[in-house]
């Protein structure tokens, strides 16, 4: 992706008009009367991770509950009284938004290569006709550190990696924390996926979406869910709702809760947990005049992990529905295609007999 699709650059020397490669089909458009009206009760559930790790016996129990019904109906839910320090959260939204703001040719030291999903650019490009995201990324595979391209780690804005480590360091135990809640939600051992992220994929990726002239014509973020298992999600302080989900057909906006983090079920629990937790697709739409931040933590399962789903899951009554076949591999399938709703998913579909 060159300058000419770098959407910060695209505003700068047009800022009334769009190119036509980000005018989406009718279809796809986020026409607001997809929009469920935000009086409507339809608000993503809130979790108090505290009183999963220390509340009294009924506390506890009534929070596990919440969180089944959370990953059960909704496949997303924010999580408040994380342990995530706040200062911290300010400083990787801080360093991000400094990131962003550099020139171009500061931030094309750290060019995303075609068909990879590290560096700056737009990831999931792969023919001249797909349409654009309204959207900069820069993504960085941190964990194991075999996946890391000490390349594009950035040297502006100063303290961007030691923030970005220390940030993961945390989202990290923030995920090995709600697993193991997730398994104790379905009445599963809570050591029951510990194994399996022993040596655990984790990526960051930081979206920012520019004011766009035309926010029903665009899209910030394709429609899409996500490969890993859990997803932590921060959206920016200060600006307008952006993310949304497909909840029975209906594009639900994400409120932010302030100080809370967005978590969402990926791919790899639907598979694990036989698709009694789903995961849900989503997307980002753009605004007029304001501009918004993302920081988004994938957290997945070692490489070489066999996955399939976990024998406890699968019964008479719930028949097996997906294959075995390794992270890696998954992976691998889902950085090469498009984001296109859920279809990635269909890898590890059974196909009916
Ligand atoms: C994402 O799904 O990666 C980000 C969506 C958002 O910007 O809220
Ligand atoms: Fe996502």
């Amino acid at each position: 992706v060159g300058h000419i699709d770098d959407v910060q650059e695209i505003r700068k020397a047009k800022p009334t008009s769009i190119p036509k490669r980000f005018i989406r089909n009718r279809a796809e458009r986020p026409s607001l009367s997809t929009i469920s009206p935000l009086s409507s009760s339809s608000t993503i559930p809130v979790v108090d991770l505290s009183k999963l790790v220390k509340g009294s016996g009924d506390e506890f129990h009534r929070e596990i509950s919440k969180l089944a019904v959370s990953c059960d109906e909704w496949g997303f839910f924010q999580v408040i009284n994380h342990g995530i320090d706040l200062d911290l959260l300010e400083s990787i939204e801080k360093v991000a938004m400094d990131f962003f703001m550099l020139p171009l040719e500061e931030k094309q030291k750290y060019p995303m290569a075609p068909g990879t999903v590290q560096g700056y650019g737009q990831a999931f490009v792969f023919s001249e006709d797909q349409k654009l995201d309204w959207c900069n990324m820069f993504a960085l595979g941190v964990e194991p550190h075999f996946i890391r391209m000490p390349k594009l780690w950035p040297k502006k804005p100063l303290n961007f990696s030691e923030t970005v480590e220390e940030y993961s360091r945390e989202t990290r135990r923030l995920c090995q924390k709600l697993l193991s809640f997730i398994a104790m939600s379905l009445d599963l051992n809570k050591d029951t996926f510990e194994d399996m992220f022993k040596v655990a994929v984790q990526a960051v990726r930081m979206n920012y979406y520019p004011p766009c002239p035309r926010p029903d014509l665009v899209l910030g973020l394709s429609p899409h869910s996500d490969g890993s298992a859990l997803t932590v999600l921060q959206q920016g302080k200060g600006s307008y709702v952006g993310l949304q989900i497909l909840k029975d057909n209906t594009w639900v906006p994400v409120q932010p809760v302030p100080n809370a983090l967005v978590i969402n079920i990926g791919d790899t629990i639907e598979v694990l947990t036989n698709g009694r937790y789903k995961s849900v697709e989503h997307r980002a739409v753009t605004h007029k005049d304001k501009d918004r931040l993302s920081i988004v933590t994938f957290y997945a399962p070692s490489y070489e992990v066999e996955l399939g789903p976990i024998p406890q899951l699968v019964n008479e009554n719930s028949p097996c529905k997906y294959r075995r076949y390794s992270h890696g591999e998954y992976s691998k399938y889902y950085v090469t295609n498009k984001l296109q709703g859920k279809k990635t998913l269909e890898f590890a579909k059974i196909q009916a007999q």
